[in-house]
């Protein structure tokens, strides 16, 4: 039987997405996913560039997302258990302000800290719940879950990059956004303009967005929480280039690499790279062109930057976002802003 969501994501499609139905949940599954740029393609144009870079989206296969979940779990690793405190604490209070939205997540990975906005508007009536996520395995998994947890919550995932998932969305309003985790962060200028201009269009005035931002810090808590003692971290690193060598063919010695992470406190960013000791030919292509990384070298992966609220509310404010509600942590760690698409 559809639901009235599935109705409406249906009748944004321009093409036939495949519907995988689960025990109380429906995914929709991208027919595009992997046909924009390839993992091989990507990492022969990214490590052939000055300075060298591999980008961040490849982290999560089915063993980095593990790897990421892992991380989250860390006691270094404080921004997932703060937002978590922060939704815990202020969700019913959001549901009072925001009403009878359905809850759309961008990178929703595991669900787990969502479970409090579900909890709120469950207490207080009915729930839809859209997860988004590039990861299908992590889709089923989650949906799966909370399917179990909430028998009366209505699940419709997508299974899609955010760009291509967003396009989904605009038949859905009234809806609260989720972008949680500070995964914002790891967008550099361009992309993180790009992104906001695709929310922007993506929902209607009177929408709202919750965007978790990690906020500038002391250097010494920012760098253990990226260099965790259990090195869950640089497992989850290293898997990028174990990933290339299983499906790349790429003959990368691993033990020739390590990680390197740490605050970059005038970029007021944490940098992640992997530093190779010695020379290392990473030929993508059997015929392909050889690409030598000389030891010493390093290949940035990914940025988290940290944010200043008031820098970000006037950024927002340039999309269209208006502010309602600075949710914070008494130490003010972390915070998650209500935003108001504007008319
Ligand atoms: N969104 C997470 C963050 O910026 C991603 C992340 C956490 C990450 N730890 C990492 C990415 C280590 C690469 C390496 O905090």
């Amino acid at each position: 039987m559809k639901n009235a969501i599935e109705e409406k994501i249906l009748a944004c499609r321009e093409e036939e997405w495949a519907i995988v139905t689960g025990d109380g949940f429906r995914l929709h599954v991208d027919p595009n996913e992997g046909n924009g740029i390839s993992f091989a393609e990507s990492v022969a144009v990214t490590l052939g560039e000055k300075p060298r870079w591999l980008h961040c989206r490849w982290l999560y296969d089915e063993i980095g997302s593990d790897f990421y979940q892992r991380i989250t779990e860390q006691p270094e690793y404080y921004l997932t258990r703060v937002e978590d405190r922060i939704l815990a604490d202020n969700a019913a209070e959001l549901r009072r302000v925001v009403g009878d939205a359905t809850i759309v997540e961008l990178g929703s990975g595991s669900s787990t800290k969502t479970r409090r906005i579900l909890e709120a508007w469950l207490d207080a009536g009915d729930a839809c719940y859209v997860p988004i996520d590039i990861s299908l395995s992590a889709l089923e998994q989650a949906c799966g879950d909370l399917a179990a947890a909430y028998p009366d919550l209505v699940v419709e995932g997508l299974a899609a990059e955010y760009d291509r998932g967003l396009r989904l969305i605009g038949g859905i309003s009234p809806l609260l956004l989720l972008f949680l985790g500070s995964t914002i962060g790891n967008f550099n200028d361009d992309e993180m303009d790009e992104f906001l201009r695709a929310v922007q269009d993506a929902l209607n005035p009177g929408d709202r967005f919750l965007l978790g931002l990690d906020l500038i810090k002391e250097a010494e808590v920012l760098n253990a929480a990226y260099n965790d003692a259990a090195g869950w971290t640089e497992r989850f690193m290293i898997n990028l280039l174990a990933r290339m060598n299983r499906e790349l063919g790429t003959c990368i010695p691993l033990d020739s690499v390590t990680y390197d992470g740490y605050y970059n406190e005038e970029r007021e960013r944490v940098e992640m790279y992997l530093r190779f000791a010695a020379d290392v030919d990473v030929r993508v292509a059997k015929d392909g062109p050889p690409l030598v990384i000389r030891a010493g070298e390093s290949v940035m992966v990914e940025i988290s930057r940290k944010f200043r609220v008031d820098a970000m509310v006037a950024k927002l404010a340039d999309f269209g976002f208006a502010l309602e509600r600075v949710f914070t942590d008494p130490d003010e760690f972390f915070a998650v802003l209500l935003l108001t698409r504007e008319r």
